[in-house]
């Protein structure tokens, strides 16, 4: 279909639709949100002349998701965002059934974006083995507004025999003047792996390897893959299917981690160490990171999960779903990542604050809220237990060496998650009309959920043992 076709369908989706999107209690006030319809993953993150460019996954059409296009937001300041509408639109051969996830690579003055074109033949298929294409698509950019022509430099036929039709989300990187591009992939017998290619103008690129995913048992796909270093160590981060739950462990449908690992052998082989997961849900998937001009390794995910049947989102009621995180900075200490909400968000802080140090072996009920967007710090002192309640039916709770998230009726579905750790000194909580973001001890474990409880509850109630400090600032 033409762009001008969809622009117009566009047009009227948003005619009969944005009033409705616009007046939901739930839309979000400093996340990157759809202008309507649906949006998933991160793609072509990056800086360029001075600003950050957030492309995403999205179906303007329905909030079901469907038809994928990139949507397109920008910023100055990584706070606050400008949407830009559609970037891409499924309007060749190669990606007529969706413009699928991929990213942006700068060199010098233009940027080189690279995605799945996804294309489903009609007929009697599995759409595994038969009948799909994934191409791998260029499309460059002097401004990130006006793109290039497309160009397909890869192929299914390009990939090796012994990989399913699924095989995307490519992003890419340069080493010593080569460059490199990692793509997540499942095998004809159901291992998820990743493929490595190479390039020297990339324009044409070359088959190199599979590094990982052949040895490990670690589910049936991986998808967007994402290989930087911290530290010096090379990381790769990915989003497998297919792996079971292991008590706390592994509880959403489809996981999200990294593993602090080695390349060896010029690239052959990617010597992985433990998978841990990134976040410990509800609501993450598909991360993707870039490096700023400060040197910064920057992560945005999708606060969402693709098939999470167990849970859902009230928002479609009103022709919207899903989010994406705020940016967070990723730091390497002890092998462990750390996610640390970036700097600039305290540029939020605009609202009232409220600042005590709260004795904790009796219950104390605070009335500190006036809205749900509002940060908040808790800094315990003497304390190996706690209980915090917020926003009506929200749990927080660390006993036994162990930290729980519990979301009551504003779940809508979702109820427990939790993560064994063996002291928890600090929280900090990013909230916002339809989400919570909480991080423990600056970063270590981080917890990532949609909540939509009905009215702004203004009490926090807190027990435990020890005493806390808490902050807060309304945004
Ligand atoms: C991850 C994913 C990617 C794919 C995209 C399609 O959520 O399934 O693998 O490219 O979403 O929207």
């Amino acid at each position: 279909m033409l762009r001008s076709d969809f622009d117009k369908q566009i047009k009227e989706c948003m005619a009969k639709h944005l009033e409705q999107v616009n007046n939901d209690k739930w839309r979000s006030k400093y996340h990157i949100i759809p202008p309507i319809g649906w949006i998933n993953d991160p793609n072509g993150l990056c800086e360029f002349n001075g600003e950050y460019h957030c492309y995403y996954q999205y179906s303007p059409l329905t909030p079901m998701g469907g038809l994928k296009f990139w949507g397109h937001s920008i910023s100055k300041d990584l706070v606050n965002w400008e949407d830009k509408g559609v970037a891409l639109y499924p309007d060749i051969n190669e990606d007529k059934d969706g413009v699928y996830s991929g990213s942006a690579f700068v060199k010098y003055d233009t940027i080189y974006f690279f995605y799945t074109g996804n294309v489903k033949h009609a007929g009697d298929h599995d759409y595994i083995l038969t009948g799909r294409e994934q191409n791998v698509i260029l499309v460059t950019s002097k401004d990130g507004i006006n793109f290039s022509e497309k160009k397909v430099v890869l192929r299914n036929t390009d990939f090796p025999k012994d990989m399913s039709l699924h095989v995307r989300d490519p992003k890419v990187w340069e080493e010593n003047g080569i460059y490199y591009m990692v793509l997540g992939a499942r095998t004809i017998d159901d291992k998820g792996c990743i493929l490595v290619y190479k390039s020297t103008d990339l324009y044409n690129w070359e088959f190199h390897s599979v590094p990982a995913g052949k040895n490990e048992d670690m589910g049936y796909m991986w998808e967007c893959p994402d290989i930087f270093k911290l530290e010096n160590k090379d990381i790769l981060m990915f989003s497998p299917q297919g792996m079971e739950a292991e008590g706390y462990k592994y509880n959403n449908v489809y996981q999200c981690g990294y593993a602090v690992g080695s390349f060896e052998d010029d690239k052959k082989k990617f010597n992985l160490g433990e998978f841990v997961e990134i976040d410990r849900g509800f609501d993450f998937y598909a991360p993707q990171t870039f490096e700023d001009s400060k040197g910064r390794r920057i992560v945005i995910g999708w606060m969402g999960v693709p098939d999470a049947i167990e849970h859902r989102n009230p928002t479609i009621d009103n022709f919207w779903q899903h989010q994406l995180t705020i940016p967070r900075e990723l730091v390497l200490k002890n092998n462990k990542i750390y996610q640390i909400p970036i700097a600039e968000l305290e540029a939020l802080r605009k609202g009232n604050s409220f600042k005590k140090e709260i004795s904790l072996n009796e219950v104390a009920i605070l009335d500190i809220f006036e809205s749900n967007t509002f940060e908040l710090n808790f800094n315990f002192k003497e304390c190996d237990e706690f209980k915090i309640e917020l926003r009506e039916d929200c749990n927080i709770s660390f006993s036994n060496g162990v930290f729980k998230l519990q979301l009551g009726k504003s779940g809508y579905g979702r109820n427990m998650r939790a993560v064994e750790i063996n002291n928890v000194k600090s929280l900090r909580v990013f909230s916002d009309n339809s989400s919570l973001e909480v991080f423990l001890n600056e970063g270590e474990e981080v917890f990532t959920t949609r909540i939509y409880n009905d009215k702004i509850d203004s009490k926090l109630k807190l027990s435990g043992s020890g005493t806390v400090e808490v902050e807060k600032w309304a945004f």
